[in-house]
């Protein structure tokens, strides 16, 4: 066999350029709309990333839970090849001979009825909110162009014109007014401020079971109930945007299901594409998405064959309750090991499966700093809000790796 060659960089190439190159023209030529961590990844395999000089960092963002499965999950990088080999785009003027499985075993997952397929997380939100609105007008007789969605202050549900109109994250908003009508945002966690914000208007209630953005924030025991029983008695949809908490990071495939809840609809994405496509979802009962018709709404890449055979290889790694029991389990090692840093420069932390808000001590530094001396110890995680990091490693992560990581944090904050 001979040795693989490199073929030379042709001429102008600027594959050669060294991280602090690359991070230079990055600068100045894309729109600086995030402030990434100064490293530049080149390779990855499972909880591992190397950067443009060959250092190796362990990857405890996870791609905000998009990598639930690791970087280049084996089975899921063949299920892609395989596709590749087949068939990538039809777009939804034709039938492919994947999209029909992948609903099916999606639907099948959660215990729903029926999919709609798009790319984004935004998307699926976005497409939630419609179906949800044509689901008021058409099933539940709200007048027309009246009918309003309660959503949960501090949410983060995407970057359209028409999520940010009901963050109230003053960053997501400021300068992208005139911003859209018909969203009512009530405190989180708060039942009794969710009932006042609910009258004839009412189509659904949006909101994240834990709020990952927001610095993994678990709502009180009960409160996923509460919703639940209050939206079904005034005759509202319980919309659950499961995209960074669901498909196992939390210990369980939903995080509703922490309190055997079943929402009307579903919102997934992120994991759902194997952190190989951009795949998402609404998943919901036949009587809310039976609402679209042809034409009413559509993505030229929702659906495509190569995403479906990856999501289907998602969903096939869930059915396996593998990865849910190691984030049950290792979320366990992850509490005790953010208890034990209690009062050692941790003021406070919350954590479900293997998720965590950790709240440093500002007087350490602010999220940032944090994480970037984590960096500094070959740890890859991300600031939050103010003096917040989250910690969301691929589920693949081994116990000693997890302590590896927990060591550093206590290093970091000594
Ligand atoms: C709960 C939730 N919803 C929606 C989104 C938006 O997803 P995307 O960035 O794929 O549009 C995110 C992304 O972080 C999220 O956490």
């Amino acid at each position: 066999m001979t040795a693989p060659t490199r073929t030379a960089p042709h001429h102008g190439s600027r594959s050669a350029r060294s991280s602090q190159e690359l991070i230079r023209a990055e600068e100045s030529s894309l729109a600086h709309n995030y402030h990434p961590l100064p490293v530049v990844v080149a390779r990855a395999e499972g909880v591992w990333v190397e950067d443009v000089e060959g250092r190796r960092y362990l990857d405890m963002l996870a791609g905000y839970s998009a990598l639930n499965f690791g970087h280049r999950h084996p089975e899921l990088i063949a299920a892609a090849h395989r596709q590749l080999d087949e068939l990538t785009l039809t777009s939804r003027a034709f039938h492919n001979d994947k999209l029909a499985g992948f609903a099916e075993d999606l639907a099948e997952l959660t215990g729903l009825d029926m999919v709609l397929p798009m790319n984004t997380g935004a998307e699926a939100v976005e497409s939630a909110i419609k179906v949800a609105r044509k689901w008021a007008y058409e099933v539940k007789g709200v007048a027309r162009d009246q009918a309003t969605i309660v959503v949960a202050a501090d949410n983060f549900h995407g970057r359209t014109t028409t999520i940010v109109s009901f963050s109230s994250d003053p960053t997501a908003r400021e300068g992208f007014g005139p911003f859209a009508p018909g969203f009512r945002v009530v405190p989180y966690n708060d039942l009794a401020a969710m009932e006042a914000a609910i009258d004839e208007t009412t189509a659904a209630v949006l909101i994240e079971p834990i709020q990952g953005e927001a610095g993994v924030l678990i709502p009180d025991d009960g409160y996923l109930r509460g919703v639940r029983e209050l939206t079904r008695r005034t005759g509202v949809l319980f919309i659950a945007d499961e995209i960074q908490s669901g498909l196992g990071r939390t210990g369980t495939t939903l995080a509703v299901d922490h309190e055997s809840v079943r929402p009307d609809v579903l919102t997934l994405g992120k994991a759902l594409g194997g952190g190989i496509v951009p795949v998402s979802a609404v998943v919901a009962d036949r009587e809310v998405l039976g609402v679209l018709r042809p034409g009413e709404h559509g993505s030229t890449f929702g659906g495509n064959p190569l995403s479906a055979a990856v999501g289907t290889a998602v969903v096939d790694l869930l059915r396996t309750g593998e990865f849910q029991r190691r984030a049950a389990e290792l979320g366990e090692v992850l509490k005790d090991g953010l208890a034990a840093l209690s009062g050692k420069g941790v003021v406070g932390y919350r954590c479900r499966g293997l998720w965590a808000g950790v709240d440093v001590d500002p007087a350490l530094g602010t999220g940032r700093e944090v994480s970037e001396r984590l960096m500094g110890e070959g740890i890859l995680v991300k600031d939050t809000h103010g003096s917040t990091i989250r910690l969301a490693p691929p589920l693949t992560i081994t116990r000693e790796e997890l302590q590896t990581s927990l060591a550093a944090l206590e290093k970091v904050l000594g």
